[in-house]
């Protein structure tokens, strides 16, 4: 941002942030969807002449890290250090264009949240009580339901807790945040949303704990060590302190106060309460500005449900940018989900888009433009783009300013699948121009300079329409947009001035630059290398998570094999309890079409019979498999593996690098069933 300051102070500031990720999972696709959605919409607002400043991060501190950490045998910093550089590490390479990152370990974060807990204790808004309820460690949730009961958000159990805690006066802000709410019908967008989170507050807020003393991964409360500060506290007040909330250098509040209010903070549903109610609250007990707006977007499913670590079912983005490239995906996370709805990634679906939309469509339509322009007038734009006189030449210029006027309308409103669609109807138009036209018919039928200029008019119309669309779509498909713009003969897109897009801006005199494939089609086997990587991801990381000291060695998806710990951290007998493994007699083994390694089994268990996908298809032939009895985990939560349900693991040893799977059974004849303990 430092770089950018000075030429940037002249114009509007705007300021917008996406959550920051809990380090506790690797990224998938479903984080990438709002950075990717903020990026883009940082990059249009700079491209409309605002100083947009977009912040980005990782989530590190509290109870769920710090378990995670301790299951991989790893101390919570070096832990959140690992994930929170491959957050870091993917948006890099996805070229996004974040001006800063946070992590909530770092001093100047540690340093605004203990400040923004001292002004609301000085203002009156923290006591000390005890707290004794239900906790949700997933949803790190305080959880007003009785002992046992699960978490109504997430269903997972819950944890009873008893301890002396730091309250903030969360009732006080009921009246005050309805009425914000009311006055301010654009402080949470959509509608739906907005009704939601006013339903929930006019249910009744109770004060919040704001403090744990049961652990100690996160930020002292100043001044009584023992309590770590609550961690949806300490991670919302990051929109903060990145930009030096809590600082008394000049520069870091001159930031602080050139940048907020945010304009926009972007969020996926599940945390709206925390961002919609918990945060406005914190701030208005703080004396601090409300941000102006937030957005909420829907869910990113897979298999049908959505996309999470813990359901098993992510795609990396990585898959996608090896096969296909981050303008693909981005495009494609855009345009095929309405905004705000929950949308289905498949990679069928990819692909089609990939091909229809950018290969066939913004592709084709350049290449075969600019190719035209080369070989028939050595690469020279020639004719000014107004030219009224020639009615279907006008109909092309309204039809761009048109699309110019809907893409601004639909994407100020964050509609991006809408403002896509525009421009690619636009893009339409312009194909059903060049079809009736057949610039290179006219040209075999007659080469004189009337018909010559005739088709230079046709082609430089052509050219002024694709630049038009590879402005507009820069935000979204920055890459390409760079590539076209610089084939257009225009140089360097990050250059351009953007902000007044209008008809007529291709100049007679503009030689192209060199020519290129920009979407190159992609195959078929486009999907099986996505699935083959996501595959052998899926194995790498099943594998990596079992080796970890105390748990298991997993040789491939649904199988486990058998503890063979050296060095393992001891556990307690009723730690080993809560693992069920049970005999069960496989009865129909099959290979999954498409998956070398994989095996769809159904065992029987006695009292019910279900599915189980394994990974030991290189090692077992299923016909061998029939009738074989085997040990699995009964008790695991069901995964999806290419599509299918799987209900448990096989439990196997796994030998040698490979890990291939050898499978644990039995020398008497043991019934089905059975448990093992
Ligand atoms: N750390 C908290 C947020 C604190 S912000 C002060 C958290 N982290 S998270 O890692 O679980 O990320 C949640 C956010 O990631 C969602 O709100 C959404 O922005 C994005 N998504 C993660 N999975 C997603 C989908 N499957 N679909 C869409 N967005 C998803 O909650």
């Amino acid at each position: 941002m430092s770089a950018r300051m000075p030429t940037e102070i002249s114009k509007k500031p705007y300021y917008l942030t996406t959550p920051i990720y809990y380090v506790n999972a690797r990224p998938h696709l479903g984080h990438t969807y709002t950075t990717i959605a903020a990026d883009t919409l940082a990059r249009y607002k700079r491209m409309r002449g605002f100083d947009a400043r977009f912040l980005t991060g990782t989530d590190e501190h509290g109870q769920k890290i710090e378990r995670s950490a301790d299951k991989a045998g790893k101390t919570a910093q070096t832990f959140a250090d690992e994930i929170s550089a491959e957050f870091r590490s993917l948006w890099a390479r996805m070229g996004l264009t974040n001006d800063d990152y946070i992590r909530t370990t770092e001093p100047r974060h540690k340093r605004g949240v203990q400040r923004l807990f001292m002004e609301l204790q000085q203002r009156g808004y923290i006591y000390k009580g005890t707290y004794t309820g239900q906790y949700c460690v997933s949803d790190e949730l305080y959880v007003d339901a009785p002992e046992g009961a699960p978490c109504p958000d997430c269903g997972r159990p819950t944890e009873k807790v008893s301890e002396e805690n730091y309250y903030f006066k969360l009732s006080a802000f009921e009246r005050p945040l309805l009425e914000h709410y009311e006055a301010h019908p654009e402080f949470i967008r959509p509608e739906s949303r907005r009704n939601e989170v006013m339903a929930f507050v006019r249910g009744g807020l109770k004060d919040l704990s704001i403090s744990r003393t049961s652990f100690n991964w996160g930020i002292p409360v100043p001044g009584d060590e023992k309590h770590v500060i609550y961690v949806w506290m300490d991670a919302l007040a990051n929109y903060i302190t990145a930009l030096g909330y809590g600082s008394d250098a000049p520069e870091d509040q001159a930031r602080f106060a050139r940048y907020w209010p945010a304009d926009v903070q972007l969020l996926g549903k599940e945390i709206s309460r925390f961002h919609c109610v918990y945060w406005p609250a914190f701030l208005m007990a703080a004396g601090l500005p409300l941000p102006r707006s937030f957005v909420v977007h829907g869910w990113l499913l897979f298999e049908q449900s959505k996309m999470s670590k813990s359901r098993g079912n992510i795609v990396r983005a990585e898959t996608i940018l090896d096969v296909l490239g981050a303008d693909a995906l981005r495009y494609f996370l855009l345009r095929e989900i309405v905004f705000g709805q929950d949308g289905s990634f498949s990679f069928d679906a990819l692909v089609q888009r990939y091909n229809s939309d950018l290969a066939n469509g913004y592709g084709n339509l350049v290449s075969r433009t600019l190719a035209m322009i080369e070989k028939y007038f050595d690469g020279v734009v020639s004719f000014p783009g107004r030219s009224i006189h020639v009615s279907s030449i006008s109909g092309i210029e309204n039809a761009a300013s048109d699309c110019i006027g809907s893409f601004n309308k639909l994407f100020e409103g964050l509609q991006f699948s809408a403002a896509l669609e525009a421009v690619w109807a636009f893009m339409k138009t312009v194909d059903i121009y060049l079809n009736a036209e057949a610039p290179w018919k006219k040209l075999a039928q007659s080469n004189d300079l009337p018909m010559q200029n005739r088709v230079k008019q046709i082609l430089d119309t052509a050219a002024e329409s694709i630049r038009i669309i590879t402005a507009l779509v820069y935000p979204v498909i920055p890459d390409a947009a760079a590539k076209v713009w610089a084939q257009l003969g225009l140089g360097d897109i990050t250059q351009a001035d953007l902000k007044d897009l209008q008809w007529g801006g291709l100049k007679p005199g503009t030689k192209l630059g060199a020519l290129g494939p920009v979407f190159p089609r992609a195959e078929k086997e486009a999907i099986t290398r996505m699935q083959e990587k996501e595959e052998a991801r899926l194995a790498e990381s099943t594998a990596a998570a079992t080796q970890a000291p105390g748990a298991p060695i997993a040789a491939a998806p649904g199988v486990v094999a058998a503890p063979v710990v050296a060095e393992a951290k001891t556990i307690t007998i009723d730690d080993f309890a809560k693992v069920e493994l049970r005999v069960a007699q496989i009865k129909v083994a099959e290979r999954v079409a498409g998956a070398d390694r994989l095996l769809r089994l159904e065992v029987d268990l006695g009292y019910e019979q279900r599915q189980i996908v394994a990974g030991i298809a290189e090692a077992y032939a299923p016909e061998s498999l029939i009738g074989r009895k085997v040990v699995i985990v009964a008790n695991l939560a069901p995964r999806k593996l290419r599509g299918l349900e799987s209900n448990g693991m096989v439990v196997a040893a796994s030998l040698g690098e490979k890990g291939r799977p050898v499978l644990a059974g039995f020398l008497e004849d043991i019934e089905v069933g059975a448990r093992l303990k």
